[in-house]
């Protein structure tokens, strides 16, 4: 068996056709965060077993980044490892899950904690995969291509403020803003291949709080819009004050809930950035740049934030 295709139930149709063109078994995968576990790649693993995926094969894995996560590390362990061509059809998987590598499953002890570095062979983006995305999808994959523009290029986020609502509609000023967040995501990626310096910290910027939101609201609120109330608090965190990157929020329309915010210091605390007991962030010189190191959260502040 030289192929074997994984996908998301939610794209059936898409993983149908590629599975049809590569003459390949097709598996599906039940998809949602709850379902990126060791458990489910086990059985997936035993799936592909049965239909004779050997150590010769290249998995085809196909859906958001949940699919792309637990199909990648699929890839890295099977048989030690086979190649994988990655197909993201969610916005958020094409410009940010599906570059750089890291594969992985959750845990009850946290989020991605189990996995492997596994870049696929090939990344295959089709624009048209996106017209069945709703569009609370399309806006959490526009908060991270938001945030690649703020930490790295002023074009890229002058070119999402400008055009939100061609992006909205999938318009094909779309598959140049995919491009631009992926060069600069692949770019920062290059710079710190396995995450040892600082560059790729950058890739947290509204994270700090962006995750401790989306953890606290029990993954009600989503990632998208947890790092998007999560890059306005950090901006304000850092004492800085930037209308363009408000007003563009506002047009996203992401609403801030109400949230305990000893609660989401406590989460904070836990986070893999936290330095002697004080939760770091990543802060902005200018729209388009970022510092080059962390700077603590100071409590009273995030208090009143
Ligand atoms: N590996 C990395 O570097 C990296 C980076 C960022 C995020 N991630 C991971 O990515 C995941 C989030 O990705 P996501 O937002 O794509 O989540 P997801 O895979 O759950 O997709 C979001 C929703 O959209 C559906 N969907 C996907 N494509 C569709 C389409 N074309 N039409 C209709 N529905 C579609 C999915 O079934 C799901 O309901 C998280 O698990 C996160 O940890 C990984
Ligand atoms: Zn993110």
């Amino acid at each position: 068996m030289k192929y074997a295709v994984l996908a998301d139930k939610q794209v059936r149709s898409i993983g149908d056709e590629i599975a049809k063109k590569y003459g390949a078994p097709l598996i599906l995968f039940e998809g949602g965060e709850k379902n990126k576990t060791r458990e489910q790649k086990a059985l997936l693993e035993d799936a592909l077993f049965l239909k004779g995926l050997s150590r010769q094969s290249t998995l085809i894995v196909v859906g958001g980044g949940v699919t792309t996560d637990i199909g990648g590390f699929i890839a890295a362990t099977f048989c030690r490892g086979i190649p994988w061509i990655c197909v993201p059809t969610s916005l958020l998987a094409m410009v940010d899950a599906s570059i750089g590598g890291k594969t992985g499953v959750d845990t009850p002890f946290g989020k991605n904690l189990i996995g492997a570095f596994h870049p696929p062979e090939q990344i295959i983006i089709n624009l048209e995969f996106l017209r069945a995305l709703p569009k609370k999808e399309i806006r959490n994959g526009l908060v991270e291509m938001i945030k690649h523009g703020l930490i790295r290029s002023r074009e890229h986020f002058d070119l999402i403020r400008t055009h939100l609502d061609d992006l909205f509609e999938i318009k094909p000023i779309l598959a140049k803003a995919i491009e631009q967040s992926i060069a600069i995501k692949q770019k920062v990626v290059d710079e710190d291949q396995r995450e040892q310096g600082i560059s790729r910290h950058l890739l947290n910027f509204g994270h700090t709080v962006g995750h401790a939101i989306e953890t606290e609201s029990d993954y009600k609120i989503s990632h998208g819009e947890a790092v998007g109330i999560g890059i306005l608090a950090e901006i304000k965190l850092a004492g800085q004050d930037y209308p363009e990157v408000n007003d563009l929020f506002k047009k996203l329309d992401i609403q801030i809930p109400k949230l305990n915010h000893e609660k989401l210091w406590q989460i904070m605390l836990a986070d893999k950035k936290t330095k002697e007991g004080v939760p770091q962030m990543v802060k902005l010189k200018q729209i388009g740049e970022a510092e080059s190191f962390l700077v603590p959260i100071d409590f009273e502040s995030f208090k009143k934030i």
